[in-house]
């Protein structure tokens, strides 16, 4: 069964918010509501002076959105925000459906704030990184490609935003852990790159379980309170799937483009086009398809094997629509280096399996996007 994002806000809008004595959809709080196989997702936006006494009003809110038939799911996130902004949205229509005289007044992606805000200071434009599947090659599609856009004269950090498995610190060979001087988080260079990873923030051997807002602030923090110098371009190494980070990501600052990473295989592309729909639903750009382990050469004998299909994301970047940006291969020193901690193109920027994601630098930046 299907619900929509106006059932999410009617959910919603049952829902009080004792400090305002108005309900949530009323009190223009309640930002990307989703919903997407089985899980209702959605964001409320609280004054951050009220984020402690806002844990039950999120719980009741769940609930809410729980109780709907069809919804397997729910992830509600709070957040905090600036002062809030007029006008407010309006709350559905009584009797279900959209409200009368248009489209709800919220917008998915869209944030009240002035648009400034979503700006990370000195930071030019922002490529999110991302892939509806775990393990196609993100974060080595990321640290290779910023250490590429770097070799090209670009100024480029890289931030690591899988808050469940982050790998840049490894792939980097960064061990050191970023200094604060009280008010900002300093971060750490290595392979011409400017990086922060949120992984070399966390106490290294506690677990950490992150709720919504914990999430969502460690986020906020990288993008805000990390001094990350004057930047061309910053790459978000995703973590994989269509959840909080990306959207929050979105939410929070004005990301120039997406792109997604997919291998060959027909399950991997399923997923590509769950995560395009997704930044196409929070109105972020989609630059195109990258298709990694596009193509395995064998080592000893030289014959190209296509180990999971070939030239899926061609055809599926057509069928979306989307440009295709290029094709990376399975290589054993691409997986060596980056486990080694240098990236294959700071490696050995001349291999043939380097100017895969060279080329792709230069396409970027002969397309304008960097
Ligand atoms: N083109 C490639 N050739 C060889 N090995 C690769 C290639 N791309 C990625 N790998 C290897 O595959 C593994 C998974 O890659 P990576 O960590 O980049 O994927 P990911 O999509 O970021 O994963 P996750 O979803 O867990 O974040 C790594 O060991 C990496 O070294
Ligand atoms: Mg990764």
């Amino acid at each position: 069964m299907s619900v929509t994002r106006e059932d999410i806000l009617k959910a919603l809008s049952r829902v009080i918010d004792p400090g305002q004595g108005k309900d949530l959809v009323a009190a223009d709080m309640v930002r990307a509501p989703v919903f997407e196989n089985g899980t209702a997702r959605f964001i409320l936006e609280v004054d951050p002076a009220r984020g402690r006494e806002m844990g039950p009003v999120l719980q009741a809110a769940e609930a809410a959105v729980g109780a709907l038939p069809g919804v397997e799911k729910v992830q509600g996130v709070l957040t905090a925000h600036g002062p809030a902004a007029a006008p407010a949205a309006r709350a559905p229509a009584p009797g279900g459906g959209a409200p009368q005289g248009g489209a709800p007044n919220l917008k998915i992606g869209r944030h009240p704030q002035p648009q400034a805000s979503r700006k990370i200071a000195g930071v030019d434009k922002i490529l999110a990184v991302g892939s509806g599947k775990g393990g196609v090659g993100k974060s080595t599609v990321s640290v290779n490609l910023a250490v590429a856009l770097a070799q090209a004269g670009k100024r480029v950090g890289l931030l690591d935003a899988d808050i469940h498995g982050p790998s840049q610190a490894r792939m980097l060979g960064l061990t050191e852990r970023p200094r604060s001087d009280g008010d900002t988080i300093i971060p750490l260079h290595a392979h011409g790159l400017t990086a922060m990873s949120i992984g070399l923030m966390l106490p290294e051997d506690e677990a950490v379980i992150w709720r919504g807002p914990m999430l969502m602030g460690a986020l906020q923090q990288m993008m805000n309170q990390v001094r990350w110098g004057e930047l061309d371009v910053l790459v978000v190494d995703l973590p994989p799937g269509t959840g909080d980070v990306a959207l929050s990501l979105c939410q929070k600052a004005e990301v120039t483009g997406a792109l997604i990473v997919s291998t060959p295989q027909d399950v991997a592309l399923l997923d590509a086009k769950k995560a395009v729909a997704m930044f196409r639903k929070l109105e972020t750009p989609v630059l195109g398809l990258i298709e990694n382990m596009s193509v395995f050469v064998c080592p000893h004998c030289g014959q190209p094997s296509h180990i999971f299909g070939h030239d899926g994301a061609k055809a599926e970047a057509k069928r979306l629509g989307l440009p295709f940006l290029g094709e990376i291969p399975l290589h054993l020193d691409i997986r060596v280096s980056g486990d080694a901690g240098a990236p294959i193109v700071s490696a050995a920027p001349d291999a043939p399996q380097s100017k895969a994601f060279r080329d792709l630098a230069a396409k970027l930046i002969e397309n304008g996007v960097v």
